[in-house]
């Protein structure tokens, strides 16, 4: 019944540290299905507008809506929990001593079981359900490009190895939006191109949606279908990724940010 709704509805959200309006009146949507990009030059607000969507700070004024479910003032760990909403790397450690696979099969777990202990669970969880975990974790290794070191610890691995078993991590749960904040900032080109197919996959074949703060503009271009730019606090511009390159307003902004 709610399918025609976006998937996230955030109305006139503003926020303010002292005398700084750090997200200033922004409205924004994400629809099922979609990948959209915010961008903006620095201290913008990008990264306020998702403190205060995914409840790591509460808004001022304003409304967010997921699934047609009012979320305003929840906390960060019931959006993650019930809103399946979860933000860039939020949520998931890696176990240096534990394998990849079981790395991705205990994130997996973290909502069947609603409390902190849930680590600690695993062993209650039935047979029927770790080979669906393990199945889904294999899957996501293969993917994220891991599978030749699915049985190593994941304290052995690189630096931009660890990043990609963060982000099959977030997948595990099967969250339905997830929002991003510079995930490509500081890794390589090589593991760049595997966090952008994994994305993709993401989105294609889980459903997923995203929303993703980046500075790399042909990252940008290439996986998002629409972009919002904020300045100083405000909304400037939104549109198509070719359009908003071009657009005059948003050149200024970068160049005078
Ligand atoms: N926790 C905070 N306390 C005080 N000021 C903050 C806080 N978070 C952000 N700001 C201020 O809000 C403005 C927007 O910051 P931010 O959202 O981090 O921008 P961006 O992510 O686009 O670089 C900046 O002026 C920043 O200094
Ligand atoms: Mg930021």
């Amino acid at each position: 019944m709610t399918t025609h709704l976006p998937l996230l509805d955030i109305r006139n959200l503003t926020k303010s540290y002292g005398a700084v309006k750090a997200v200033n009146d922004v409205s924004l949507h994400i629809d099922r299905g979609e990948i959209a990009g915010l961008i903006g030059p620095n201290g913008s607000g990008k990264s306020t507008f998702f403190d205060c969507s995914t409840g790591l700070a509460r808004p001022d004024t304003g409304t967010v809506v997921l699934d047609g479910q009012d979320i305003t003032g929840w906390s960060l760990n019931r959006i993650a929990r019930e809103g399946r909403m979860l933000r860039s790397f939020q949520k998931t450690v890696t176990f240096r001593s534990l394998d990849v696979e079981e790395n991705l099969i205990i994130a997996g777990q973290m909502f069947t079981f609603p409390s902190i202990l849930s680590t600690f669970s695993i062993g209650k969880l039935s047979r029927q359900r770790i080979a669906g975990l393990r199945e889904r974790a294999r899957e996501l290794i293969r993917m994220a490009g891991l599978w030749d070191v699915r049985h190593q610890p994941a304290g052995n691995l690189s630096g931009g190895q660890q990043k990609l078993i963060q982000f099959a991590s977030m997948l595990m749960p099967e969250p339905k939006l997830i929002l991003l904040d510079e995930p490509m900032a500081g890794i390589n080109p090589k593991i760049i191109e595997r966090v952008v197919e994994t994305i993709l996959y993401a989105n294609k074949s889980l459903g997923v949606s995203f929303l993703v703060i980046e500075h790399n503009i042909d990252v940008v271009t290439s996986i998002c279908r629409r972009v919002i730019v904020l300045d100083q606090g405000q909304k400037l511009a939104e549109g198509l990724p070719q359009d908003i390159i071009q657009d005059q307003r948003v050149r200024e902004a970068y160049l005078g940010g």
